[in-house]
């Protein structure tokens, strides 16, 4: 009988998380031997209570608000792409290492090239809405398919251009913008992500210009509570192709299960549509 492998979100609050569907649906279709569970640990406990669960033998852990940032000095060693992000959502336990890594660029880029085959990410430029955690790990991502420029555009403008001046480093790449002129940089965009929680249920839409849109570009929204956010819905009155944001949760969910279980585990319909119907 293979070992068997313990593995668990943690978050404050975390009934809302949707991983232990994701996981749980992977460990039963492949018949594996393990679990995943979802444990509440409040933020000032967090390094305690994460020894413990590694004495009890758990050796995978996926982190959720507000702990992603917090559990970075808890590593042993840090993937490139945390340490880029500043942000760890997937840590690993291996002979004793606590290796922590971050898994949101794979599932984005993985969810938008199973979307849109042959997407052409040279073509033109991209706007990133928003400047937190997740766009981060969004800019990192597009930084990698060598686009030509990144346009970031934030409410607050300082973390925009403090997000550009991080990651940006030796390039030009990552261009700040300011919020009220976001509609000046769409005639030269192919793919627009809104990374931000507008649009999310009880949240404000986010409204762009969409005449001014270059012909022809991918609209992205992260968001997926609702799944067809309006952002997503005026993007198609206006002729674009959009894609939601639940395949990238379900990405994100796959390199880290790749990590734990060493099984590459199928994003499909069903299980697409086992996590909606609990959304
Ligand atoms: N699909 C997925 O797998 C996935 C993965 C990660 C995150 N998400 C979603 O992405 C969203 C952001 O997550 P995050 O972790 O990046 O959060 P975060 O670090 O808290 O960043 C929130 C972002 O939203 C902006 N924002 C919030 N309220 C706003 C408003 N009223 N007007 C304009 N901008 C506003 C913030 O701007 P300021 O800086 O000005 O406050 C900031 O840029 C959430 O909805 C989350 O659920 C989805």
């Amino acid at each position: 009988m293979s070992e068997f492998i313990k593995a668990a979100v943690i978050g404050h609050p975390i009934s809302h998380s949707k991983s232990p569907i994701i996981h749980n649906h992977w460990i039963e279709k492949y018949a594996l031997n393990g679990s995943y569970e979802a444990i509440d640990i409040h933020p000032d406990n967090l390094s305690a209570e994460l020894d413990k669960l590694i004495a009890q033998g758990y050796s995978g852990f996926n982190f959720t608000l507000p702990h992603k940032e917090l559990v970075l000095p808890y590593c042993d060693e840090l993937e490139q792409i945390a340490e880029v992000i500043g942000a760890v959502n997937c840590l690993s336990v291996k002979d004793g290492k606590k290796i922590g890594s971050n898994t949101d660029s794979y599932g984005f880029l993985a969810n938008l090239t199973h979307q849109k085959q042959g997407i052409d990410f040279q073509g033109g430029a991209a706007l990133v809405i928003g400047a937190g955690g997740a766009a981060r790990a969004i800019v990192s991502a597009l930084m990698s398919t060598r686009m030509p420029r990144i346009y970031v555009t934030n409410r607050t403008f300082e973390k925009a251009q403090k997000l550009a001046d991080e990651l940006n480093m030796f390039t030009d790449l990552i261009v700040p913008v300011a919020w009220d002129k976001k509609d000046q940089v769409l005639d030269q965009c192919t793919l627009i992500v809104n990374t931000t929680s507008l649009g999310m249920d009880g949240q404000p839409d986010l409204e762009i210009d969409f005449g001014r849109l270059s012909k022809g570009a991918l609209v992205n929204d992260i968001v997926y509570a609702p799944l067809q956010t309006k952002f997503l819905k005026d993007a198609q009155a206006s002729g674009f192709e959009t894609v939601t944001g639940i395949g990238m949760l379900l990405y994100q969910a796959q390199q880290a299960f790749r990590k734990w279980f060493h099984v590459n585990p199928e994003v499909d319909e069903e299980l697409t549509q086992k996590v909606l119907a609990q959304i």
